[in-house]
């Protein structure tokens, strides 16, 4: 089967949309491939600080990925733990989302992530999720989702995912956060967040992960019925 031929979904929408765990999910349920693209991003972004190169250095950031060794552990209690060059690092803090978000304005650093992220493209398929699957990283996308949801339901949501990992934080802050990054996300000139016009958008908002799951499980059912 050429890459080509290999279908995917893609799942975008900014942060705290539950695209992460549906998206993994999804994959789970239909035995596919599953691709976190922010997590290349974030991994990145961690590489870059532990070098001391700034997250304005585009040059020295795009030859960084070419270098860039990203593992994910699966199956196991360590599931979805990312391993840089085989050392299990933790990249879901919100200095790392900044970082990553700052570094993913340049357009050298997304052309050099580009060909990784569709690196991942294999039978039987492949569920992949970030900001840009469906307009630029997978244009062919069999099916393609957006999430959104408030802000500030996006931000209860991360305040909680801290409460529950014993970390501290006001949700004034969080609230702030969410702005901030999707304003660089929305307004940067390469590949900005969007929804690709052929993209079918679901509010999240007050929807629980199962309700998601299921309606894009049902819409994946009727694409798959015509294709
Ligand atoms: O999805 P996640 O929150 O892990 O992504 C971290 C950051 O990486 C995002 O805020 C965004 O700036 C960047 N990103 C991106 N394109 C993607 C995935 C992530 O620009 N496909």
């Amino acid at each position: 089967m050429s890459a080509a031929a290999v279908p995917v979904i893609a799942l975008d929408g900014p942060g705290g949309t539950g695209k992460g765990t549906v998206g993994l999910q999804l994959a789970q349920r239909l035995g596919w491939h599953f691709l976190d693209s922010g997590m290349l991003y974030r991994a990145l972004a961690l590489q870059a600080l532990r070098q001391g190169l700034a997250m304005t250095a585009e040059a020295a950031l795009a030859a960084l990925v070419e270098t860039l060794e990203l593992d994910f552990v699966r199956p196991g209690p360590m599931a979805g733990r990312a391993l840089l060059a085989g050392e299990a690092v933790e990249l879901r803090s919100e200095s790392c989302a900044t970082a990553a978000s700052r570094l993913a304005v340049l357009p050298q650093v997304r052309q050099a992530l580009l060909v990784r992220q569709q690196a991942y493209r294999h039978p039987p398929g492949l569920v992949a999720d970030g900001r840009d699957m469906g307009s630029v990283v997978f244009p062919d996308a069999r099916l393609k989702i957006f999430l959104t949801a408030t802000p500030e339901e996006r931000a209860r949501r991360r305040f909680r995912q801290l409460e529950n990992m014993g970390i501290a934080a006001r949700l004034s802050d969080l609230i702030e956060a969410v702005n901030q990054r999707d304003a660089r996300d929305r307004d940067r000139a390469q590949s900005p967040m969007q929804s690709a016009l052929d993209a079918v958008v679901i509010d999240t908002t007050g929807l629980s992960r199962a309700a998601v799951l299921r309606r894009v499980v049902t819409l994946w059912e009727r694409r798959a019925c015509v294709l």
